[in-house]
């Protein structure tokens, strides 16, 4: 269970799905099923296009609004590229950073994820910053030395009050959209290495404060025993965001 100070963080990834007129429907659904909940961070992540109408559809909730990915210059000849303060005009409060889907699909690396971090940092959002091994990486006994670099690729270097905006979602890729869910003593191991990871490139207090996601398969029924894992601070989820009777389950965990 997420410690005193770090509040828990229920994020939706929706990728490549719904219109603006499907993300404003769904969540108009969404607010009053979530309304009574103040003791969580409850944010929708739809595509660029559909921000603006998701936006709109929450003014006064208690939902917020972010992007699933940015570039890290604020403007220029970046042909489809969209920046952190375009972002943060349209009313996102966050965005996610370095999904293994923007890793494994469109090649980003390390350090591209660390430049995104610290513009969206800069242009006053909070970055949700994902690592994760693949299969491939875990049956070769690797996800910690794996998670561990991509940790020091993406938070090195950050000051302690970048470091007090971010996120990090801990995504095993082989649990993505696959239905195949870490268990929650596998999911505990990785984020208390994350955790130990940044308090050795940022002291443990920023460490202590850090709240750490879990990614991969988050649903109704696993939520409640992934969420009660000492070092797990709340979800990033895909699949179960995209309707709002189960992205509100997910976010009343408690009952
Ligand atoms: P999933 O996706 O919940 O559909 O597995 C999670 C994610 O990619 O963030």
């Amino acid at each position: 269970m997420s410690a005193p100070g770090r509040k828990p963080v229920i994020a939706g990834n929706w990728k490549l799905f719904k219109t603006s007129a499907e993300a404003a429907a769904m969540l108009r659904d969404l607010r009053p099923r979530v309304s009574m909940i103040h003791d969580v961070e409850i944010v929708v992540c739809p595509p660029f296009t559909a921000i603006a109408a998701a936006a709109q559809a929450l003014a006064g909730s208690n939902v917020q609004v972010g992007g699933q990915d940015l570039y890290w210059e604020s403007q220029g000849a970046f042909t489809g590229e969209v920046s952190g303060p375009m972002l943060a005009e349209l009313g996102c409060r966050w965005v996610v950073v370095g999904h293994s889907e923007r890793r494994q699909l469109f090649g980003e690396t390390d350090e591209a994820v660390h430049r995104k971090l610290v513009a969206a940092i800069a242009a006053g959002l909070s970055p949700i910053a994902c690592v994760g091994e693949t299969l491939a990486e875990r049956e070769a006994g690797r996800t910690l030395e794996v998670v561990g670099r991509q940790i020091q690729g993406a938070l090195g270097g950050l000051s302690g009050d970048q470091m007090k905006r971010l996120v990090v979602a801990y995504e095993p890729v082989w649990a993505i959209g696959t239905g195949k869910v870490a268990t929650p003593a596998q999911a505990e191991e990785v984020h208390a290495a994350i955790r130990a990871r940044a308090a050795e490139l940022h002291g443990a207090a920023v460490a202590g404060a850090l709240r750490i996601l879990y990614g991969g398969s988050v649903k109704p029924d696993n939520v409640k025993e992934l969420m009660a894992q000492e070092d797990v601070d709340g979800a990033l989820v895909g699949g179960a965001s995209l309707q709002a009777e189960s992205f509100a389950a997910i976010v009343r965990w408690r009952g």
